[in-house]
């Protein structure tokens, strides 16, 4: 007999039960859900909703579900379709038909959104933390490459050399916005929905203010239509997702050319590599081309809820099931992304001479040479074309401009003298740009200063917030009542 068997004539069809359920993935929620229920039970309890005594009785039914949950002694059951049905016919089991008083003044409208705001909150945490952890190592190989001086590129061409340095604080810049787009987005999670009952609120007089505050909510759904349509929350953590998992990708896509024998500029650590079956030699780097890959299926979980919305008239539609298993499978991936990512970054080799090699055998000083021309008072267009001139020759006469003497640069400009060689030498070269947000080294110094603090600021919401999160502690779950 089904919890809704009472209109019924006959059983459900098995295909029915099996298409329909969604415990097999929801069942991840075991937890929040029970957490909501003792939330609400109290208040029922407290309003006067329910007697004391019963809701002592539902209380520590409800604990003892979650210690057999915990110690897998029930079975959870495609015939109960979801989480928060399976856990109501484990309490009745348990207690006896006072268990069926605990779904008085809720529905499972904003039992689900409840949990799924629960869940996120936990869970985007996580990954504000995780991001942080692969900031602070990005930060301190930035630290430790104050001296590599690497070619920095444009449509994959030596452009002007930076440092790598520099170049890591551009992907600790990303992953910034990347946690302070989540931060900004786990406001809105941070709501709750229960009290919504199915759309239309309830009859009994619950107090959704005392719920909030055992929850630790910051706010509460304003209209309960809202409350049980609204899955935002869970578009907005995909697409903040969609946006970090696009940075790694890309952070991924230069780790896998870097570490190339053309490139050969890092050297991953073996335990983060991975062999081939048949080429002896061959050691790939898998795992950054794994999370490359991976983000595809970020994009489609996003679009893919998009799409259920969209159309979608109000109030609760059994479409809205079909929310949570890109938002599981999301939290799955960037975990596995950013937990790997973290030590793979600390562990990597860089090989700086290698890298400095490089940027000596290029003409990625002929920026510096126009430049140089301005400074001698030459208009920038007019620099632009002579050194364009003189790079030509160079190729021609398979040279760099800094091989040339005197006399050859005088070809191209009279106004070139001897102090060309320092203009054009490297360090001279990254050290120029001494300007706000540059390559020169005490330009990346400071960046490294900014974002180091910005890390302090995140370390700081995070303990600020971890109660929160601790959703046990909250409705005290070890207490008798
Ligand atoms: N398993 C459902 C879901 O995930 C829970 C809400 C069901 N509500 C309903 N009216 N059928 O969306």
């Amino acid at each position: 007999m089904k919890l809704w068997g009472g209109r019924f004539t006959k059983p459900t069809n098995q295909l029915v039960d099996e298409y329909t359920a969604s415990i097999s993935f929801d069942q991840q929620m075991w937890k929040q859900d029970i957490v909501g229920s003792l939330a609400h039970v109290a208040m029922l309890g407290k309003c006067g909703i329910l007697p004391m005594e019963e809701v002592k009785q539902i209380i520590s039914g409800l604990k003892k579900v979650k210690e057999k949950i915990e110690r897998n002694q029930v079975a959870f059951s495609v015939e109960n379709e979801d989480v928060h049905m399976n856990i109501e016919r484990f309490l009745i089991e348990e207690i006896g038909p006072v268990g069926g008083k605990l779904h008085t003044g809720r529905s499972r409208n904003d039992q689900v959104a409840l949990d799924m705001h629960l869940y996120l909150r936990e869970k985007m945490m996580e990954i504000i933390q995780l991001a942080m952890y692969l900031q602070k190592a990005m930060l301190a190989q930035a630290a430790k490459h104050l001296d590599t001086i690497m070619p920095g590129y444009t449509h994959l061409q030596r452009a002007q050399p930076v440092l790598f340095g520099y170049h890591l604080m551009a992907y600790v810049s990303m992953l910034q916005r990347d946690i302070e787009r989540m931060q900004e987005s786990w406001k809105r999670v941070n709501v709750m929905p229960l009290g919504a009952g199915a759309l239309a609120g309830t009859t009994f007089p619950i107090d959704r203010e005392f719920v909030a505050d055992m929850l630790q909510f910051d706010g509460i759904y304003v209209n309960s239509m809202d409350a049980v349509s609204d899955r935002d929350f869970i578009v907005e953590f995909l697409a903040d997702s969609s946006l970090l998992m696009t940075h790694l990708s890309r952070l991924c896509e230069e780790l896998v050319i870097w570490s190339s024998q053309e490139f050969a500029f890092i050297e991953l650590d073996d335990a983060f590599c991975t062999g081939s079956s048949i080429m002896p030699q061959k050691k790939n780097p898998d795992v950054a081309e794994l999370v490359r890959g991976k983000t595809g299926r970020v994009y489609g979980n996003l679009v893919g809820l998009l799409t259920v919305l969209k159309g979608l008239p109000l109030a609760y539609n059994k479409d809205l099931q079909e929310d949570k298993e890109g938002m599981f499978d999301t939290v799955a991936t960037l975990h596995g992304a950013l937990a790997l990512l973290t030590p793979m970054i600390e562990s990597m080799q860089v090989r700086a001479a290698r890298m400095r090699q490089a940027v000596t055998q290029d003409f990625s000083n002929a920026t510096d040479l126009a430049d140089y021309l301005v400074t001698k008072d030459l208009p920038f267009r007019q620099a632009h074309e002579v050194v364009g001139k003189a790079v030509l020759y160079c190729i021609e006469q398979k040279k760099y401009l800094l091989d040339l003497s005197l006399d050859e640069f005088r070809q191209f400009s009279p106004l070139i003298d001897e102090g060309v060689y320092q203009a054009l030498d490297v360090d001279t070269v990254v050290n120029a740009r001494n300007v706000l947000g540059g390559t020169a080294r005490n330009q990346v110094e400071k960046q490294i200063a900014v974002y180091q603090e910005k890390l302090a600021a995140t370390l700081a919401w995070v303990e600020a917030n971890s109660q929160k999160v601790m959703i046990e502690s909250l409705v005290d779950v070890g207490s008798p009542v």
